[in-house]
């Protein structure tokens, strides 16, 4: 994704612009206990009206900058606002969810406490209408007077939210026990998969099995010409045309066409596995796109795609079931 440098700016300055929503929300109670004097309460109820919206207003620019940041970081899907968790091993994007909520219902409650405090001083000016300006809170009840009860209550929920939210965020820039303890698993797990940077076993496709003798005119990948090659007890299976076991894997090799003719130029290499839960399992593999055709896969000089890759999702609508045999 190529972003403005001014939406760069906002989003990877999330971390800085927290802290004005943060620090005004931080005071916020004490200008609000303020007003309960019998002192000026007018004054401080107007200020802590003040600072609960500019709290407010500037929370909203946070906001979008954090999501910004995240779909930069691609911990949140392009268009979404949220992140998606398939695991329970995705420690950062669990507490990127809770952080989201933590910050979503602190804007709530200060939009509620906001309108609370907007009350407080409008009822001040009525009040203002009759009477000396320094008598008018004596006859009210303790909280009853300056911003009100209602609204410091509200007012530190929305502090103890976004606190919350404050902290989760450091946990997510510095690091926990437990979020260390993913990414070292995550690490660990790259190395144990063998494939995680070439499709070692499509490449030996020679190894395997070819289900025709000659190469075919492929309409479905591409226009290119390929050749089938299955794994050995499953290659019974595959020419009768029937479903193949879990563990059985098939790779089509591919010739790009020259006037009617496979050419001597290589194409990409098409991975299908049966896995465990009997689905399939695809991968593309293009370790060369020629310049002319890479428009055809988003202007890339090198492709490997893997399951779940939302790339593949164009296979599926021909292998949802597994193999496919049409020729
Ligand atoms: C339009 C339907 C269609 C699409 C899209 C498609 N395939 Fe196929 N695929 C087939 C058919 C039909 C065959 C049988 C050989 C042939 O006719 O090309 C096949 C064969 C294969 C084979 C050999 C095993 C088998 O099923 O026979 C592999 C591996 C494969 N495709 C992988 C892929 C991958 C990976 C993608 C996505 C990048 C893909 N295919 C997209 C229809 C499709």
């Amino acid at each position: 994704m190529t972003a403005s440098p001014f939406l760069e700016f906002i989003a990877r300055e999330h971390p800085a612009f927290v802290h004005v929503p943060l620090g005004l929300v931080a005071t916020l109670p004490l200008a609000m206990l303020a007003s309960f004097r019998s002192r000026s309460p007018e004054r401080w109820t107007r200020t802590a009206f003040f600072m609960a919206l500019v709290g407010l207003a500037s929370s909203a620019v946070a906001i979008f900058s954090g999501l910004m940041w995240g779909r930069q970081i691609a911990l949140i899907p392009g268009g979404g606002f949220f992140p998606v968790v398939a695991s329970g091993k995705q420690v950062l994007q669990r507490i990127l969810q809770l952080h989201e909520m933590a910050a979503l219902g602190g804007f709530l409650l200060g939009c509620l406490c906001v309108f609370l405090l907007w009350r407080a001083w409008h009822k001040d000016n009525q009040a203002a209408l009759g009477g000396s300006p320094h008598r008018r809170h004596e006859g009210r009840r303790l909280w009853e007077r300056g911003v009100g009860a209602p609204a410091l209550a509200v007012g530190l929920m929305w502090l103890g939210a976004w606190g919350f939210c404050g902290k989760l965020g450091g946990i997510m820039v510095f690091g926990n026990e437990e979020t260390n303890k993913a990414a070292a698993e995550a690490v660990e797990a790259k190395r144990l998969d063998a494939e995680a940077e070439v499709p070692v076993r499509a490449l030996d496709y020679a190894s395997l099995e070819p289900a025709e003798a000659v190469p075919f005119l492929s309409k479905a990948h591409g226009n290119r010409w390929g050749r089938i090659w299955v794994t050995a007890s499953a290659i019974d299976a595959y020419k009768a045309g029937k479903p193949l076991e879990s563990g059985a894997y098939a790779v089509m090799s591919t010739y790009e066409d020259h006037g009617g003719k496979p050419s001597e130029d290589v194409g990409p290499l098409y991975f299908l596995e049966i896995a465990a839960d009997r689905k399939p399992k695809l991968a593309f593999y293009w370790p060369r796109v020629p310049e002319a055709q890479r428009a055809e896969v988003g202007g890339k000089d090198f492709v490997y795609w893997r399951s779940p890759d939302p790339h593949l999702a164009s296979c599926l609508v021909c292998h949802a079931q597994g193999i496919a045999q049409s020729k």
